[in-house]
């Protein structure tokens, strides 16, 4: 933390009613480099009552937000924007520290997180109502749109940054207050966000940070409060089921985006130029930690060996190492746990016929780094091919007929993004359709932006954030009859 430009970014404290907190119980948690294991902060680790706190300070702060002119709230969101910009290189460094992506990653992610700010500070003003051509003379039909009130926010560590802005922006743009739980892993980012918000002249109440490690009786207390009209969860998708039916009792406005099982289809006709390093950042990004990193490679049989041989060459080519000590291509997991997990996939999958191509093992940089890996001949049966990875193990199928690459594709509970790879038009409509996805990237390997819609169907979640349809998660409809008008 010593390379900070401004120290003041990195605060130890929770966020409630602008001010910076302990906990009641005085309890602290702490914050680890996962290259090391080290330990570099400790902060205030909240419970269930501190959490009521904040809710009731959200809702306090609501009457005078919500008040406000969306060109008001505009301004201050803008604001914040500006400040998180020319924050970057030091918010990119607290990323980092915290969460191992290599720093050039971690620049992008809050570049990526501010682009919500400055989005939806002025999809704020484009909150349109209706007036709707009437059913009676004497009567006129209105639509309104209004904010939702009091939002709670959980979101993850994969992303530290932006997917709290993702959350928070259109939130307040819309004219809520909100309370923000981020990840036990990866508080520091989040803390350094609130330092620049206040800065910004964002009003005390309207947003709240709870830094906790008690994940479940944080979520419990903001699921169960009516105080509390919307959840917005990042994460897995057992805990977003978890959280879905705890939400059922104050039957609140949900958005949830939770895991994924991405297939990445390179068809014969495709542009392996543009395919493999595409496929690469598909599959290495965040050392493989996102929801919509690539969980299966499939590769048509006429391009199967060449697609492998270019992959493996790639795939050699990446450097890896501590973000903090030089320019990396894949910085450490998040702990030794996560490794595990890929390790549990990789032996399962090798047992059942599956070769290793590169990698498969750790690196000796330390317990939480691995080589990136990659696995031919891997088939439907093996584990790999229905759990999600979370890690940087790229399993490659093989497949004939288009029919079959799409079956494949489709045969998971997961819905959120697909990619693949294909130059004959008939055959990019055709497969595009037939995809069961939230987002499908064509000859892309990476679709994320603030001006499009991210969410998934099926298992992968509900709503969608960015663009402009993601402020319709921050605002109710109310239809307004008037009547008597010919009086
Ligand atoms: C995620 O993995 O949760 C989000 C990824 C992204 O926004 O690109």
């Amino acid at each position: 933390m010593q390379r900070l430009n401004n120290k003041a970014l990195l605060r130890d404290k929770a966020y409630i009613n602008g001010q910076w907190c302990e906990a009641q119980s005085g309890a602290r948690m702490p914050v680890l480099d996962p290259a090391t294991s080290e330990q570099i902060a400790t902060v205030a680790d909240l419970d269930g009552a501190d959490v009521s706190l904040a809710i009731d300070a959200a809702n306090a702060a609501l009457p005078a937000w919500r008040r406000k002119t969306a060109k008001e709230r505009a301004a201050l969101l803008r604001n914040w924007f500006e400040r998180i910009v020319a924050a970057k290189d030091d918010l990119a460094i607290l990323m980092t520290a915290e969460q191992g992506k290599p720093l050039a990653e971690s620049a992008g992610e809050v570049m990526y997180g501010a682009s919500f700010i400055e989005w939806f500070a002025e999809e704020g003003k484009r909150v349109y109502g209706d007036v709707v051509p009437t059913h009676a003379a004497d009567k006129r039909v209105i639509v309104t749109k209004e904010p939702v009130g009091v939002v709670a926010a959980i979101t993850p560590w994969n992303f530290p940054n932006a997917m709290i802005t993702r959350k928070a922006a259109p939130a307040l743009a819309a004219g809520c207050t909100i309370v923000i739980k981020p990840a036990e892993d990866t508080p520091l980012s989040a803390l350094a966000l609130m330092v620049l918000a206040e800065e910004a002249g964002i009003p005390a109440g309207v947003i709240n940070i709870v830094t906790s490690s008690r994940s479940a009786e944080v979520g419990q207390t903001l699921t169960d409060s009516p105080i509390v009209r919307k959840l917005s969860f990042t994460g897995s998708t057992a805990v977003g089921k978890q959280l879905m039916r705890q939400c059922a009792d104050t039957v609140k406005k949900i958005s949830l985006e939770l895991g994924g099982n991405a297939p990445l289809i390179i068809f014969d006709d495709a542009d392996l130029d543009r395919a493999i390093p595409a496929a690469i950042a598909c599959k290495f990004r965040n050392a493989g930690q996102t929801c919509v990193c690539a969980n299966r490679v499939l590769v048509q049989d006429g391009i199967y060996d060449e697609f492998i041989k270019r992959y493996k060459v790639a795939v050699e080519q990446m450097t890896i190492g501590h973000g903090l000590q030089g320019t990396f291509d894949q910085g450490p997991m998040i702990n030794a746990a996560a490794i595990g997990k890929v390790e549990e996939l990789l032996n399962d999958a090798t047992s059942k016929g599956a070769r290793v191509v590169t990698g498969g093992e750790r690196h000796p940089l330390g317990e939480a780094f691995y080589r990136p890996t990659v696995l031919a001949d891997v088939t439907p049966e093996m584990r790999v091919a229905k759990e999600e990875i979370f890690g940087p193990l790229a399993p490659i199928f093989r497949f004939d007929t288009e029919e079959q690459a799409i079956q494949m594709a489709n045969d998971t509970e997961y819905g959120l993004a697909a990619y693949f790879f294909a130059n004959n038009l008939g055959r990019v409509w055709r497969v595009q359709e037939g995809l069961e996805y939230g987002m499908v990237a064509v000859n892309e390997g990476i679709l994320s932006t603030e001006v499009a819609p991210f969410g998934g169907i099926k298992e992968s979640g509900i709503g969608r954030e960015g663009s402009k349809y993601g402020i319709d998660e921050y605002v109710e409809m109310k239809y307004v009859l008037i009547g008597g008008i010919d009086k």
